[in-house]
């Protein structure tokens, strides 16, 4: 597999997918593989749900691609449930989460221009992940992530997560700061939760000082933390939040939302994106949005957390090799005392997919369609090969697959 024609961006399992079906992959040998993570949180409704499936193949005998010269009706029906379900007034279509975030970094960028500061600077935080052009990496906080792309873009100013006393260090000392960036739980940088009080205080200090809020919920987002977006959950409403991931099922689609002043800031000409919108991405994406809410999928995130959480805590009660079990919804992190990249290549001989994320930290996206039985025996897995890789257990595992 070493031979593929492909450029060498990622170091990948020797895997081949061929298809899949609700939380199982299929390899073209025909093993059965457990996904605990949705090809990082994207197939929120499972692998192949029915009605994404449904409403692409309709859209693609009916229309494929309309340039944004024109309306289409798959586009203004997603931006009219997707403003309805987040209370934000108009939305910028995208192709993928950096797009999505690059959309509101200019829009942050013009927003100041338009009020008089020329050098406009967005806060942005520590172990952060906002994507990989050359702005949204500059934006991340993970020195990895940037070293060897320098240089990078200017006006960026970092601030630890959760540290409130650092924003409004920096509102005091910088005029030029227009905008503050930030993941309502870090999903790359470890699952890290924001506390409800750091979450306020931003939106505080961003209605004091008249900046946006702008929140990237592109993992969080889509049902993911229980609430169509985190931020519902944590009681403020931002001034512009990013999607993509899961709010397409796996069909590529990013989003910019907006409200208020930030909403009207672009005009024609300031942005755009020739696929941005295409009516295959927007129909997949009301399709997503509908069976959240006719399968009341939110509740069962936030339930089916609740259940994978209470059986995590019991079997690593008292395990000095876990540190901490955190999370939100159905983003949910298994912190260990050490690094545990091993822990995949075991995790794949026992036909489970696992992600593990900043070194040390099990990261679990389930599906938010799993039935009790399949999220038991997910985490029943889990504990099982932690344990195994421990040490805590010492029944051999007997291969499931090569
Ligand atoms: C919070 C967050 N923002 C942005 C991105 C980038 O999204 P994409 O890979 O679709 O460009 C990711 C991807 O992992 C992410 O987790």
């Amino acid at each position: 597999m070493a031979d593929q024609p492909l450029l060498n961006t990622y170091g990948r399992l020797p895997i081949v997918f061929d298809h899949g079906r609700g939380p199982w992959l299929y390899d073209v040998d025909g093993n059965r593989y457990l996904d605990t993570f949705c090809g990082i949180a994207v197939t929120g409704l499972g692998h192949a749900h029915p009605a994404v499936t449904r409403a692409i193949q309709d859209q693609a005998a009916r229309l494929v691609h309309c340039s944004n010269l024109f309306h289409n009706t798959a586009q203004r029906t997603l931006a009219g449930k997707l403003c309805d379900i987040s209370g934000m007034d108009g939305v910028f279509f995208a192709n993928s989460g950096a797009e999505a975030n690059e959309c509101a970094l200019k829009l942050a960028r013009l927003y100041g221009h338009n009020r008089g500061v020329h050098s406009p600077a967005i806060i942005v935080m520590h172990r952060s992940f906002h994507g990989r052009t050359l702005a949204t990496l500059t934006a991340t906080g993970n020195r990895r992530v940037q070293a060897g792309f320098e240089p990078l873009v200017s006006g960026f100013i970092r601030a630890p997560f959760n540290d409130l006393d650092a924003i409004a260090a920096i509102a005091r000392s910088n005029p030029n700061v227009v905008a503050v960036l930030a993941e309502p739980v870090q999903g790359e940088g470890g699952v890290n939760v924001a506390d409800p009080a750091w979450l306020q205080g931003i939106r505080e200090v961003c209605d004091h000082y008249g900046w946006l809020m702008m929140l990237d919920e592109i993992q969080t987002g889509n049902g993911r933390t229980g609430q169509h977006f985190a931020y519902q959950t944590y009681g403020v409403t931002p001034d512009v939040v990013t999607l993509a991931k899961g709010l397409g099922n796996g069909f590529p689609i990013g989003a910019c939302l907006a409200r208020g002043e930030a909403a009207r800031t672009f005009q024609p000409g300031h942005h755009g994106s020739t696929f941005g919108g295409n009516p295959l991405a927007c129909t997949a994406a009301t399709a997503v949005i509908e069976t959240l809410e006719q399968d009341n999928l939110l509740a069962r995130a936030r339930s089916l957390s609740e259940r994978m959480r209470t059986r995590l805590g019991s079997a690593f009660e008292g395990a000095e090799y876990v540190r901490d079990i955190r999370g939100l919804g159905l983003m949910i992190g298994i912190e260990l005392a050490s690094p545990c990249a091993e822990l995949v290549p075991l995790a794949k001989t026992q036909g489970l997919l696992l992600n593990v994320t900043a070194e040390r930290v099990i990261r679990l996206l389930p599906p938010l369609t799993l039935s009790d039985q399949e999220a038991d025996m997910m985490i029943d897995q889990v504990i099982r090969i932690l344990r195994l890789y421990a040490g805590d257990d010492h029944q051999p595992l007997t291969p499931k697959t090569p």
